[in-house]
């Protein structure tokens, strides 16, 4: 996808959970990744844990070592956004606070260039609404990944009301050379995997509450009876109960508040709580140290 433009990077905005996984899905696609995290050391303590993931691959035989090498290799650490310049793709994955992504769009607007394509990785904020007061919205769009991001095959390519076909297209063949299945979306509360999936939890949820079946339980249900790969509640877990906490309500107040997306009285104790899931060894279950994903 170099082209013309002589852009040849990809560059990801937020080195938490998703952008840590991003990174390592271009990486590994054999695109130069510049990786950037406003707080210092981020991006460095991800690319570490990418090495790291890595590395267990190969321990494992799955992956070759001069492999490994060369995916690290291809991850830069970005020490300011004007590094971002011969992106050709950025992918934002930052805190979704619409205030702050909309500043960072606007900076990125400053210092990438004219022909890169600008994207966001936001579960549930409006795509539009994160472009407006954009000079170019056409070039903006959602790229919506899932958690763990180097795994999951579908991306969701979520197109605003300004995004313009050409964009759509562009966006679609990056995420076809990733190996990914893209799915176009229409820039609507929570798209399409996330709206689908918040009754999903929300009834799971319910159930605990009334006391129907344990968490566990559940779970086990919805593995081994419905073919799932994991149950709700570990789910929940792995995502981060915080990330799923705010879509739920982002979505739900997006939605006309409807009570089928009400969010649940026990996911905000659990949140309040600091139970975030894996990253923080704890949400619906406890987690040893080495089984806790990275930070979002
Ligand atoms: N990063 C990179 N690779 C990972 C990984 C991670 N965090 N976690 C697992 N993997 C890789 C492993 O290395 C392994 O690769 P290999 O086969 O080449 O060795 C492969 O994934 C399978 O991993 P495991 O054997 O350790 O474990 P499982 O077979 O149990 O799979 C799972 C783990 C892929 C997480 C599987 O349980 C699964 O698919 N779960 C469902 C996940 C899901 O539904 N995600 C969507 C969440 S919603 C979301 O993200 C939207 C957002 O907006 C909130």
């Amino acid at each position: 996808m170099t082209g013309q433009s002589g852009l040849n990077a990809v560059a990801v905005v937020g080195a938490g959970t998703m952008g840590q996984g991003i990174a390592q899905l271009c990486a590994q696609a054999g695109w130069p990744t510049l990786l950037y995290d406003v707080a210092e050391g981020a991006a460095t303590r991800a690319r570490e844990a990418i090495g790291e993931s890595l590395a267990r691959r190969v321990a494992r035989g799955k992956l070759g070592e001069a492999e490994a090498e060369s995916i690290l290799e291809n991850i830069e650490i970005a020490v300011e956004l004007a590094d971002l310049a011969p992106a050709k793709v950025v992918i934002e994955a930052i805190v979704e606070r619409l205030e702050i992504k909309r500043a960072l769009f606007d900076a990125l607007e400053m210092h990438c260039s004219p022909q890169a394509l600008l994207c966001t990785n936001t579960s549930s904020l409006g795509v539009g609404e994160i472009a407006k007061g954009a000079r170019r919205p056409e070039r903006i769009a959602g790229l919506h990944f899932f958690n763990p991001a180097p795994v999951m095959r579908l991306v969701e390519v979520v197109r605003a009301e300004l995004t313009s076909a050409e964009t759509c297209e562009r966006l679609t063949s990056f995420v076809e050379g990733l190996g990914k299945h893209p799915v176009v979306a229409l820039d609507s509360p929570g798209f399409i995997v996330n709206r689908c999936a918040r009754p999903y939890y929300g009834e799971a949820l319910r159930m605990l509450e009334e006391r129907v079946a344990t968490e566990a339980e559940i779970d086990a249900c919805l593995t081994d009876g419905a073919g799932f790969p994991l149950g709700p509640f570990a789910l929940m877990d792995l995502v981060g109960l915080d990330i799923g906490l705010g879509a739920t309500r982002t979505i739900w107040e997006a939605l006309g508040r409807p009570a089928r997306f009400l969010p649940s009285p026990l996911l905000v104790e659990k949140v309040e709580a600091g139970k975030l899931g894996r990253k923080s060894g704890e949400g619906f279950y406890r987690y040893p140290r080495e089984a806790q994903a990275p930070r979002e």
